[in-house]
């Protein structure tokens, strides 16, 4: 054998062994992905492990909807311009500790829709740059104390649908600058007072369809930028005078089909000047009158201005004298609510009268009275609801399983295309 035909059997040889480990050719990431200029994306529905040779100048690592199911020791070894690393739709059951230590430079980590059972004190150290983590529809149901410490600039986070039941005090410790928390539809029954201290920034929080039965004094106190603000579909029970205190900036409250929530006391609204929506129906408020700190019939109550701690007749601003639960045009104070026949002329006739007890000390209002609506302009008018929310950050309920036909049909094109050139 001559030199050249020597080299040429090497090279066969060399090809032969890289066709018989085909696994070992599948997982350079530009042979089972699509690499672009700063990208790697559309990898391969069959792949199961994080791929190698991942360009360092990588920005962009989609990996979402493959079989991946560990995060190797030195995965992302390297990547240090990566920014985004979408691990959506994959069969992680874990995130043990540093495993994204080495990325330094990441801003966006996507890991819903997996199995993901348990999290770890150091599962996101090392993320100091972090500023969006999705984490919607996993399964692990504690989260460790200061778990997110690590990640100083998170703005965004997803926990809708998880299987998390308590928020304890150090749940959320040293998000600062978190402004987004939605925990829709989650597990969640149980936050302490203390769960969102640290979130001083906060402006958006859902807590739609949460098993949560209280809502505790302490819960806002140091989070004063709250703006929106989801409690619907809950069972709580009952809420604290002063649980939205000081909330300057709140401007949508929704708080309606809260199954145990009776009533509301009065004051709630109280000083809450940026308040513009409120949203308290359908609820399952009982009695003759709409509760304390609204005004107008029980089924569709309207809050009463932030001007009032409670109020009275058709009009958001005729406050009542103070620490009154209900008045009217000619009692200042009363502490059982007005009889029904003084709302007869501007209110339909509730489902459920109840006549007030024997031993109310109500006096009826005289004769006299002649109950005058409120002038047409001063009737609020609540705006259009706004129930396509504020969603900053992307919209987790639009992150659905993307066709792995796209994935295999560009794995496709690519094959043909290198055919074409070898040939
Ligand atoms: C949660 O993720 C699983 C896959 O792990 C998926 O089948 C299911 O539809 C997801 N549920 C929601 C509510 O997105
Ligand atoms: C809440 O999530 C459960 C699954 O965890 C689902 O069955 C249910 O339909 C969801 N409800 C709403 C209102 O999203
Ligand atoms: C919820 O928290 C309260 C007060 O911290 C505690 O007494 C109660 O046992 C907790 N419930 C659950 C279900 O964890
Ligand atoms: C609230 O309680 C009712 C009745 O007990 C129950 O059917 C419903 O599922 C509960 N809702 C939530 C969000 O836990
Ligand atoms: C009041 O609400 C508006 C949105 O209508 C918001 O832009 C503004 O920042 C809020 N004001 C305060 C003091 O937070
Ligand atoms: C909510 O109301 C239902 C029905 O009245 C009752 O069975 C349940 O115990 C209440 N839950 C709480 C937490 O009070
Ligand atoms: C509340 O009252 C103030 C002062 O009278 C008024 O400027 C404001 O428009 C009222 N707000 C609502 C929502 O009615
Ligand atoms: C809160 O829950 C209600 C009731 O399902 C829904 O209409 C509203 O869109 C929810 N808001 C968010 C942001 O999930
Ligand atoms: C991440 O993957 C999911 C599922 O394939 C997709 O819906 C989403 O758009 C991806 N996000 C980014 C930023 O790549």
């Amino acid at each position: 054998m001559n030199s050249k035909s020597s080299t040429r059997f090497a090279l066969f040889l060399l090809v032969c062994l890289a066709c018989l480990s085909g696994r070992a050719l599948a997982d350079d990431a530009c042979t089972v992905c699509v690499c672009g200029a700063d990208s790697v994306t559309n990898c391969q529905s069959t792949v199961t492990t994080i791929p190698t040779a991942i360009p360092s100048t990588t920005v962009l690592l989609d990996l979402s909807n493959t079989q991946i199911n560990e995060i190797g020791v030195d995965a992302w070894a390297g990547l240090t311009a990566l920014k985004t690393l979408n691990l959506t739709f994959t069969q992680l059951t874990s995130i043990p500790d540093n495993s994204f230590s080495d990325l330094s430079a990441l801003e966006n980590l996507y890991l819903s829709h997996c199995p993901i059972s348990q999290l770890s004190t150091n599962s996101f150290a090392g993320l100091s740059e972090l500023r969006v983590l999705r984490l919607i529809n996993t399964t692990f149901e504690t989260i460790p104390d200061n778990v997110y410490s690590p990640c100083p600039k998170l703005k965004a986070l997803w926990l809708d649908y998880c299987k998390v039941k308590v928020f304890n005090d150090n749940c959320f410790t040293g998000l600062g600058e978190l402004t987004f928390l939605s925990c829709y539809n989650s597990s969640v029954a149980n936050i302490s007072e203390n769960a969102y201290s640290s979130l001083t920034n906060l402006e958006y929080l859902n807590l739609n369809y949460t098993k949560i039965q209280h809502v505790w004094p302490k819960w806002f106190t140091n989070t004063k930028k709250i703006q929106i603000l989801y409690l619907s579909w809950t069972n709580i029970t009952s809420i604290p005078a002063d649980a939205f205190t000081g909330l300057t900036g709140l401007y949508q409250l929704y708080l309606y089909s809260a199954y145990n929530l009776t009533t509301l006391p009065p004051g709630l609204f109280y000083g809450l000047t940026n308040l513009t929506l409120v949203k308290l129906e359908p609820n399952y408020f009982t009695g003759y009158a709409a509760p304390p700190s609204t005004y107008g019939p029980p089924a569709s109550p309207l809050p009463c201005n932030y001007t009032c701690k409670t109020c009275y007749g058709g009009s958001a601003t005729a406050c009542c004298g103070t620490d009154c639960l209900y008045c009217d045009t000619n009692n200042p104070c009363l502490t059982v609510p007005p009889s029904y026949s003084y709302y007869a002329s501007s209110v339909e006739k509730p489902s459920t009268y109840i006549p007030p007890a024997e031993s109310s000390v109500y006096v009826p209002p005289a004769e006299s009275s002649v109950y005058v609506p409120p002038a047409e302009s001063s009737v609020y008018v609540p705006p259009p609801p706004i129930d396509s929310p504020y969603v900053p950050y992307g919209n987790g309920a639009s992150e659905t399983a993307a066709d792995s036909t796209t994935a295999l049909m560009t794995f496709a094109s690519v094959v043909v295309t290198a055919w074409a050139l070898l040939v």
